[in-house]
């Protein structure tokens, strides 16, 4: 059947078709896998040096001057860092030298909040549409967040900072799984300062999964209908986790102005604070002028005044 032979004579010719179209993905790609390794040797060479202690923290002085008042402080700060990418692009740096410098930066944006006597600290580092990215920058934050999870870990001890990470966990690397889970329990006995990492978290991702839990409890007849109140859907969603599960006051970088499905529930009185500075670039300063905008503000929780 001259027919059945043309057809796998055709499918002969497309073997090394496959064959060459892999090898030129490979080599296309080869430039970035080079660079991600030399982010993995960079990591090594940790930011010890380079650390300028009057950065981490707010002097008497310097918190006089900006008339911040300490009891007016927020209780949990959340933030959209924004910008990584662009930073880097800017400073004619791989896009991995722009999340390097954003975790540094968070680091010390959260020691700065924890020395003004917030409570918490909330960063969206990786959100579930970010998934969508190429696979390589994918790997390359979630090796970033681990190492980063693994190396500060005294630094948490020693400041007495608790972690916990919040979102679908479901599909990071097992061995961040475990890093997580190991940091979680060495941290939880810190009870003022607590650090929340959303990595892979949606709001509608945490309102859903409340939901599914509740409805199963009232399945298993644990929940009528009169108990479900905002309490009880609080007690399910992730910010569970902490104290002060609604943040006081949220910061977004890099002058986009939306949601973008971090906190949903969470937000609702939540004080917004906008700035076009690109996250690397968010310092001190940028942190104190978000305070005062915030202390500036009347909060009115919905109710005219
Ligand atoms: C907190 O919320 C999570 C997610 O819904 C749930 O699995 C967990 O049981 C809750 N924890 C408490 C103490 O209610």
């Amino acid at each position: 059947m001259p027919s059945l032979i043309r057809s796998i004579l055709f499918r002969l010719l497309l073997i090394p078709y496959f064959f060459i179209a892999n090898l030129v993905c490979f080599l296309l790609s080869l430039p970035k896998i080079l660079r991600f390794n030399k982010l993995k040797a960079s990591q090594d060479d940790d930011d010890n040096g380079e650390r300028d202690e009057g950065s981490y923290v707010v002097g008497k002085e310097e918190l006089r001057q900006t008339g911040l008042q300490r009891e007016l402080m927020p209780r949990h700060v959340a933030v959209i860092m924004d910008g990584n990418r662009r930073w880097a692009e800017r400073a004619g740096l791989m896009t991995s030298q722009g999340h390097k410098a954003g975790a540094k930066r968070l680091k010390q944006f959260a020691e700065l909040c924890f020395g003004l006597g917030i409570h918490t600290v909330s960063a969206f580092a990786f959100s579930t549409e970010n998934w969508g990215r190429n696979k390589i920058e994918v790997k390359c934050i979630m090796s970033l967040i681990q190492y980063q999870l693994k190396s500060k870990l005294k630094d948490l001890h020693r400041e007495e900072i608790r972690v916990s990470v919040i979102g679908n966990l479901a599909k990071i690397p097992e061995s961040l799984h475990r890093t997580i889970q190991e940091m979680e329990e060495a941290t939880k006995i810190y009870k003022n300062r607590h650090l929340i990492l959303a990595i892979d978290y949606s709001g509608r991702f945490d309102m859903l999964h409340a939901c599914k839990s509740i409805v199963k409890k009232a399945e298993n007849g644990l929940v009528r209908e009169e108990d479900v109140d905002e309490a009880l859907i609080e007690r399910e969603l992730l910010t569970n986790c902490t104290e002060f599960p609604n943040p006081d006051l949220l910061i977004r970088t890099s002058g986009e102005e939306r949601i973008s499905n971090f906190f949903l529930w969470q937000l609702a009185y939540t004080e917004l604070f906008f700035t076009p500075v690109l996250w690397p670039d968010f310092d001190k300063d940028n942190l104190l002028e978000a305070l005062v905008s915030y202390q500036r503000r009347e909060r009115r929780f919905g109710c005219r005044v």
